[in-house]
Parts: C-alpha cells; sequence; structure tokens
C-alpha cells in the first residue's frame, strides 16, 4: 500500500516509516525538519530509514497548497499522522507555533484525506488530553475536558477535528493517545534524554516535584507495534450509537480513540535508578517543585486497543533503557 507519514524525521515518526517500509510498502514521509531540537538528529533518523521503498519531500503540514498538491499526486491509500509541533513546557512560551503546525497542520491533512477519500487517517493525540483528570488509570471512556497546557488543547482539538471528518464525510479516522514514548533515537526534550546527557557530563539533574511522579513509559518499539496493527484496523459507522450509551471514544462516525501506553505507571525514581545502572554512573541529583503545566501520573488503559489488536507492551523499563543508553553511546561516542 501507498502511505504517507507525516513527522517522518522525528522519533515516532522515522521508526514508523522504517517498519512499514520493512514490510513492503511504499512510503513518502513528509517533515519540515524544523530546529525544535538538534536538526542532526532529524537528519540521521532519515538517514537511517535509507529503504528504496522510501521517499522524503521537505514539507510544511501548514503549506495549504503544497499538501493538496502532495494528496493529488500521490493517491495514498493509508495516512499516519504524526508531525506536530510537541513538548508541554514550550508551549508556554511559544504558544503560535502550536497553532500553525497542531491546528492548521491537522486540517490540511484532513482536508488532504477527505478530497482524495484516503481509507484510514491515524494521527498522533496524546496522554496530555487528560489534563485535570485524577481517576486513574485514564480511560478512554473519561471526558478529558480540562487541558493544563495549550498542547494537550491543541491534541484534544485534533479529536475534535477528526470526528467532524468522520461525521460529515465518512472519513475513517483513529486517534492515539501516546503516553511518555522513549527509546533510541528518542527526543532530546525528553527527560530520558535530558537525564542521560547529564549524567554523563557530570551535571547535576533537575527532578520536578522532588521525584513524586510516576509515568506510563512506553518503548519505542511497542508503540510500533501498536501504530502498526491499528492502523489495519477501520473504524465503521454504528447507526446503533448514541451519546447517552457510548463514549468519547467511540461514535456513530467511523472515529475511534485509543490509549497507547505501557499499562503500568513507574515511579520517576525508578527509571532514575534503572538510567544509573544502564550508565554506571550515579546521577547528582537537584530536587525541585512541579512545573506549571505538568502533571503527576500518567497511567493508560490500554483495554480497548487490546481488544482490538492484541497489542500488549512487551519492553520493561530497564531493558529500554539500557537499550537507549546503547545507542546514546554509540551516536554521541561517549
Ligand atoms: N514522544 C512522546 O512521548 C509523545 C507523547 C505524546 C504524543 N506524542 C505525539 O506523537 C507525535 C510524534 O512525536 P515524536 O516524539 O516523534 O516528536 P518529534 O518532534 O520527534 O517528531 C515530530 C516531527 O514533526 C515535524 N514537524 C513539526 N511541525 C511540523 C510542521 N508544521 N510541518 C511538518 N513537519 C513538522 C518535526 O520536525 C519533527 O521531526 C507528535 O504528534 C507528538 O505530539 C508524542
Amino acid at each position: 500500500m501507498k502511505y504517507l507519514v507525516t513527522g517522518a524525521a522525528g522519533f515516532i515518526g522515522s521508526a514508523v516509516s522504517e517498519r512499514l517500509c520493512a514490510q513492503g510498502h511504499e512510503v513518502i514521509g513528509i517533515d519540515n525538519i524544523n530546529d525544535y531540537y538538534d536538526i542532526n538528529l532529524k537528519l540521521a533518523r532519515l538517514d537511517r530509514i535509507s529503504h528504496p521503498a522510501f521517499t522524503f519531500i521537505k514539507m510544511d503540514l501548514a503549506d495549504r497548497e503544497g499538501i493538496a498538491d502532495l494528496f493529488a499526486d500521490q493517491c495514498f491509500e493509508r495516512v499516519i499522522h504524526l508531525a506536530a509541533q510537541a513538548g508541554v513546557r514550550y508551549s508556554i512560551d511559544n504558544p503560535l507555533a502550536y497553532a500553525d503546525s497542531n491546528l492548521v497542520g491537522h486540517l490540511t491533512i484532513l482536508e488532504g484525506c477527505r478530497q482524495h477519500h484516503v481509507q484510514h487517517l491515524v494521527y498522533a493525540s496524546s496522554s496530555s488530553v487528560y489534563g485535570l483528570n485524577q481517576k486513574m488509570p485514564f480511560d478512554t471512556a473519561d471526558s478529558v475536558d480540562h487541558p493544563i497546557s495549550l498542547y494537550a488543547a491543541t491534541k484534544k482539538s485534533n479529536e475534535l477535528m477528526a470526528h467532524t471528518y468522520s461525521h460529515l464525510y465518512g472519513l475513517p479516522t483513529t486517534g492515539l493517545r501516546f503516553f511518555t514514548v522513549y527509546g533510541p533515537w528518542g527526543r532530546p526534550d525528553m527527560a530520558l534524554f535530558k537525564f542521560t546527557k547529564k549524567i554523563v557530563g557530570g551535571e547535576p539533574i533537575d527532578i520536578y516535584n522532588n521525584g513524586d511522579m510516576h509515568r506510563d513509559f512506553t518503548y519505542i518499539d511497542d508503540i510500533v507495534e501498536g501504530i502498526i496493527r491499528i492502523q489495519d484496523v477501520l473504524p465503521r459507522t454504528n447507526p446503533e450509537w448514541s451519546v447517552e450509551a457510548g463514549t468519547p471514544a467511540t461514535s456513530s462516525a467511523p472515529y475511534r480513540v485509543y490509549n497507547i501506553g505501557h499499562g503500568s505507571p513507574v515511579k520517576l525514581m525508578d527509571y532514575i535508578n534503572a538510567l544509573e545502572e544502564a550508565l554506571g554512573i550515579e546521577a547528582k541529583k537537584n530536587f525541585m517543585p512541579m512545573q506549571p503545566g505538568d502533571v503527576y501520573a500518567t497511567y493508560a488503559d490500554t483495554e480497548d486497543l487490546f481488544e482490538m489488536t492484541g497489542y500488549k507492551p512487551e519492553v520493561s523499563v530497564r531493558q529500554g533503557v539500557k537499550a537507549f543508553v546503547d545507542w546514546y553511546r554509540e551516536f554521541y561516542q561517549c
């Protein structure tokens, strides 16, 4: 099949593109290669894909004409939309970057899918949509109307925009709420990467909320497996569905939203211990208060995804952190 993968130079997008090519599909990957973090890492991820079935096109999601022409030229069967301005903290100082990439950008992709009858649009949402929710585990059946960062608000908006396209035009859409993805080729703005860099450099690490945080850390290979499986499960229309009897993650339209996480929360301090062990270095620790926009815990209920795909994450934090450290040491020669 012919796929469009957006954010193909990104952490998750590059891994998904690589897997699709290995499975014998044709992949057109787009990315604007912005400098939110080190461009060299993005370029190295693209180099690593280097498969004859993969074509990279540098393009911005907000380029309305460019995206419309791309869809018209390429006749994609499936779209995996992962490009976005990520990061919770960055959205506090740079709100407009989120409007361009995550709102306008999401709409250009929805329009392309609608105009060219794409079979299935799978797109990235985020665990951050759970915002002020306290009930654990986070369940897609719960309402998510109280985001606490602009980033989260744009991800929730993505789900709402997708729903209107599923309803109005019968476009099958699936939103995936990712829970803290980590592993080789990961993002420099995320905790594991930052901690590793500092520990290797002999600098102290900042640990927010005095280390009293829990995260549902999900290894990159498990995430890719979940994405690959769910993109084969096309949501269907369901005339029997009603708001009263359904959940926010389901609809009469061909629309679904799933959590995709490990499904077991890990204490931040256990994660740091796994990192110290993999590096063979004890970290110098700066205990800090909670950051604005951050949440105390994330923990995914992944039952629905398991029911639909048999997806069950396999990689433990100890194994995953070790794989990250091995990659980091080789990539940065340290
Ligand atoms: N990694 C995680 O833990 C996590 C958690 C929740 C949600 N997500 C979501 O998953 C998706 C992929 O995340 P990731 O970790 O791979 O992030 P990433 O930043 O590594 O990848 C996103 C890619 O999109 C590109 N991009 C951004 N704006 C663009 C635009 N306007 N036009 C074209 N390309 C653009 C970036 O250059 C980047 O390469 C994102 O939508 C992110 O919000 C990730």
